[in-house]
Parts: C-alpha cells; structure tokens; sequence
C-alpha cells in the first residue's frame, strides 16, 4: 500500500529522535502544563484594551470603525458590522481594503452554535495555464504574477461579503452599502498614512492611468494629509450593486468595465469568469490548545492548519515558565514554525482540486512526532531545498477586522488584494483596484512567491482553483464561549503573528492590548533566519545566535484587529499600534 507522503515524514520524524531528545521531551511533558488560564486582564500593564459591554470593532481604519459602531448601536449584529466595514475599507483604505480582491471570514454565534467559515478568495480564471507565469525556457518572468493584468484572480469580495450578510445579517445589501457610498461620493479627510503609501507606491500605480486619475490629483501629486478625496467612479460602482445586487458587480456594466479591461492588455478574465464566481462555506480547522479551542480559517488557506499544528508542537513546552519572548521561547517557538512552513511548501493547497492531509497535519500525535525533533538546546538548519530570498517590494497590505456584538456574536475577516494596492491596476470607469493574488500560487514549483513562501504541485496554477493563502481569521471559545476574535495581515507572517497573540493570552497571560502590541518574531523554514521585530533584547539574540539560529531585525509585522470578551461578558478590544489609523471602539 502507498503511504501518504506526510505519513512517510511522521514516521521519519519518529525514528529521527533519540533517547536524549525522548528524555527531554518526557521531563518537559512531566512539569505541570498552564492550567485554562483565568481571564486575562492583569492591571498594571502597560497596555490597555478598549473596553465595552455591548458591542467592539477593531479595525484598521478609524472611519471604517466608525460607521461598523453606528451599526452595533443601531441594533445591527455583527455581520451587518462587518459588512458595513468591509465595504466602508474598500473605500477609505484602497491600498488593501476591496471589491476587486478577496478573503476569508470566520462567524461564531454567540449562542455557541458551530462556527462557520466563508471562503471568498480569488480563483483563477478559467484560461489559467501551470505554466502562465513561466517563459518558453520554463523561467519564471519576473513580476508578470504581480504587476500585469494576468497577475489578478476573479474578485470575490462583492459576492462573499454579500453571502454572509444573507446568511447572518439583517440588513440589506443597500443598507450596508449606504456608509461606503457615502464615503466615496462625498469623500473623507486623508489621514498621513494614505498619503504615505500613495507617495510610496507612486513609481509603480502612476503607470497605469486610470489609477493614477482615480488616486492621485490632476497635477499626479498624491492627496495630503487633511484633504478631502472623493471617488466618484467607486461611489457608482457600489451603487450598482446596493441596486442590482451582486449581479451589480459580476454582470452588467461592471463586469463589462472588467473585461474590457482585461481585453486592452492580455488579461485572462471573462464574463463567464465573473458570472461563475461563487464563495464556498468552509468548515473551520479546530484543534485544542491548554484548554482553549481555536477555530480558523482552512484551505485554501494555510493559517488555520499551521497554526494548530505549531500550537501543538508548543503544547509540550512551558512556555509560560520559559518566558515571554526569551531565548528559550522563540528558540523552540522558530523550530516548530520552520516544521510547519516545510509542510506547507509541501502538502498546503485548494482543496478543491487536491488533497490536503488535514486530519495529520493537526493533529496532537502527528504534533508531538515533530515535537521530538526539535532540540531544545540548537537550531536545525532549515532543508537544502534551494529557493531565492524572498523578493523585496514596498510594504504589503492587507487588512483585517473583528467584531463582536451585544449577542456575543463575532466575526472574524481578513480580506486583500495581496501587495499594497494589489496589482496597481484600476479598471477603468469602475474605480477600484485589481488583486494580485495569483502571485500566491507557485509560478513554477520550488520557486518562491512574493513572501519568500515556496509552493509545489499542491499549489501549481489551475483554471478556477484558488490559490493557496496565509490568511488567519481566528476564534477561540473558551467552555464553548466566544473569547476570543482576532486574524492580521502580513503576507507569510500572518500565520506567526495570530499564533503569538494565542501565546501572549494564553500562556502569557497578557492583556489584549498587550498581546497585540507585544514585539513579534517569525520564522518561515526558507530563508533559514528568525526575523524579529524592534524590542527583543540584544542579549535574547545572542543566546539565539548562540543555538545556531541567524537572527534578522525587520520592519513590524502584521497589523492583527482583536477582541477578548472575559468572562463577564466585557469586551475587551486591542487594535494594533502598527498601523497609525487601526481603532478599536466599543459601546
Ligand atoms: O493570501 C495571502 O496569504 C496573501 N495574499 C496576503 C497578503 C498580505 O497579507 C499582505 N499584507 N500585509
């Protein structure tokens, strides 16, 4: 009989580890592990959470934040929050809120009923090749999966956003239209960080006309701090769909504006494209780490699968006893990271179109196999499997909001349009900018993706398959409760930064505001380096350097929107200072 191949490494795995590493692991496992902590709102900390007993949203932009309360206070839930947000984004942070992109959602009723997953991520169109991105030689052609026409997916926002509002809101769609269209037409006051990524991102979006008539002024300056900037176009292009629904957006006069646009410069997408799209309602991966279940986002993204796979490798360790972010933390902390990445590389893809060994990789046993083969004392260095440094290009973005209303119920979303203002590209007469999500799948297998990721056969490219994707929308219930709401952006590090926010709770015992703003660490397998964030300390890296580990300060990481709800039933909300204009407001 075949074996599977992930049966083949767990078996390895077994066999690799030695009697000292079994004595290792059976001492750690005899010390007492964290009991299911108390809630975790310690006072004298240095950060403090919003709080709230009625209604929390935690977003990455102030104005979004705000017509997302309206709603709670008006008597709205909180999908008609998050709808209401998510379109609000799509306008006042165009760099990486969207209709022309996609992304995933997690809804948790506050009633404890099951929580469901809406999987609303590009898919590629129907004329896809493995080979599109790929030269006659068979080389990959450098940035034609991130800044041509053939670089986007068929957008799924309009039609996601529109299915979990009719499965588990009460508004209408034109309700929770009415804030972004307002927005738009009459526009809204740029803070510093829209003008910010305009100017930075000005080389690459000033080539593409309509994006450069849409976004920037007349003279091609970019709009300042304090300005009003309104889009017309857009404010038409919602309006569509507030009248015809989502029939506004993927027939009619929008979807003609998208395959025109796609006519004029060789891109793929068709009507039949556009008319065929539909989200897909996903189970959530589980698994149970100290006590706490964790719910999150399953293939075609990858977040959900490695993080309850490195939550239990981690579960063996006392990592509240090692201590936050000390040498002995991150050092065991980066080793199961590295085992997860391999994996993912590996066996992490649409599942629609291949098989994914879910059941192994989340589980406790297949976890505790890994476990025993990370020495607590020296880093292993990462496989020979050659893959480039990750590719450098201006700051990602991505965004993500959590919500929670008087009912207890939350939504989780995380949606994109991959690179900061996606593929640069508006579709002219519509207003917004197309994704650059096929960068996600692999363009040739073993070559690496935008984010240093390397991708193989599961993630080849296939007409109408999803690429595969980081995106971590997450809920942990505690007793069956809703505790806690929370997912980020930040490409490959999204996976690392929602699993140390868990730590920082569960193990750490942090506020929320503490967890969230905490310094960040992120390993990824390949490159073969911890990247860390500003606030470890140079003697923590020594030690690090000390176990064999490369160790590489980098910019911040992710931008994770979180809500704690302790168990009196207050809200608790932690938006990431990593963002200047990310809010958390409660009632
Ligand atoms: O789906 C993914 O994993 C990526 N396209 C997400 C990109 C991202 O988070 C960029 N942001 N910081």
């Amino acid at each position: 009989m075949d074996r599977h191949p992930l049966q083949v490494r767990m078996k390895k795995a077994v066999l690799r580890h030695s009697l000292a590493g079994r004595l290792i692991v059976a001492l750690t496992l005899l010390l007492p592990l964290q009991p299911a902590q108390a809630d975790a709102i310690l006072e004298g900390e240095r950060h403090h959470p919003v709080k709230g007993s009625n209604g929390m949203v935690a977003t990455s932009h102030t104005l979004a934040t705000e017509v997302a309360l309206e709603v709670l206070r008006n008597g709205g839930n909180a999908m008609d929050a998050a709808v209401t947000a998510g379109f609000a984004l799509a306008v006042t942070q165009p760099r990486s809120g969207n209709i022309g992109g996609g992304g995933f959602m997690l809804y948790a009723p506050g009633n404890g009923e099951a929580i469901e997953a809406i999987d609303y991520r590009e898919k590629a169109p129907a004329a896809a090749t493995e080979t599109m991105f790929q030269d006659e030689d068979g080389n990959v052609v450098p940035n034609r999966s991130r800044f041509t026409h053939k670089a986007a997916g068929v957008p799924g926002t309009v039609a996601g956003l529109a299915m979990a509002l009719e499965r588990h809101g009460t508004l209408s769609l034109e309700q929770a239209l009415a804030p972004a269209i307002r927005l738009a037409r009459d526009g809204f006051t740029v803070p510093d960080r829209f003008t910010e990524g305009l100017e930075q991102a000005r080389d690459r979006l000033a080539r593409w006309p309509a994006t450069l008539e849409t976004f920037y002024k007349e003279d091609g300056s970019a709009w300042q701090p304090g300005e009003r900037f309104r889009q017309p176009e857009l404010a038409d292009t919602l309006q569509r769909i507030a009248d015809q629904g989502i029939e506004g957006f993927y027939e009619g006069k929008t979807a003609q504006l998208i395959v025109e646009e796609m006519e004029r410069h060789d891109g793929l997408i068709t009507l039949d494209d556009l008319k065929n799209y539909q989200p897909q309602i996903r189970q959530p991966v589980h698994g149970n780490y100290r006590g706490h279940d964790i719910y999150s986002m399953s293939p075609p993204s990858s977040g959900g699968t490695h993080i309850v796979q490195i939550l239990n490798i981690l579960e063996g360790y006392p990592l509240a006893e090692f201590g936050h972010n000390s040498a002995a933390s991150i050092h065991h902390m980066a080793e199961a990271m590295k085992l997860a990445y391999a994996d993912r590389a590996e066996f992490l893809g649409d599942t629609d179109f291949v098989e994914v060994p879910l059941e192994g990789l989340t589980s406790k046993a297949y976890g505790e196999a890994l476990r025993k083969t990370i020495n607590p004392d020296k880093a292993r260095p990462s496989s020979e499997i050659s893959a480039g440094n990750p590719s450098a290009y201006e700051s990602p973005e991505t965004t993500h909001f959590s919500i929670v209303d008087r009912w207890g119920n939350a939504v989780s979303n995380t949606y994109t349009i991959n690179f900061s203002y996606g593929s640069g590209i508006t579709v002219t007469g519509a207003g917004f900018l197309l994704n650059n999500e096929m960068d996600d799948f692999s363009a040739k297998p073993g070559e690496p993706n935008a984010y240093g990721l390397i991708g193989g056969e599961a993630n080849r490219v296939e007409p109408g398959k999803r690429m595969l994707s980081s995106m971590s929308p997450t809920i942990v219930r505690r007793d069956g409760r809703n505790y806690l709401v929370t997912g980020s952006p930040g490409g490959s590090r999204i996976i690392t930064t929602t699993l140390q926010v868990l730590l920082n709770v569960i193990d750490h015992n942090m506020n929320i505001q503490s967890a969230v703003s905490a310094p960040r660490i992120h390993h990824q397998w390949l490159p073969d380096e911890i990247r860390i964030e500003q606030g470890i300390s140079p003697d923590t890296v020594r030690l690090l350097e000390g176990k064999g580990h490369k160790v590489v300060t980098g910019s911040a990481m992710g931008a994770i929107q979180s809500i704690l709800i302790d168990s009196e039933g207050t809200l608790h909300g932690g938006a990431d200072p990593r963002r200047s204009t990310s809010s958390a407001m409660g009632y």
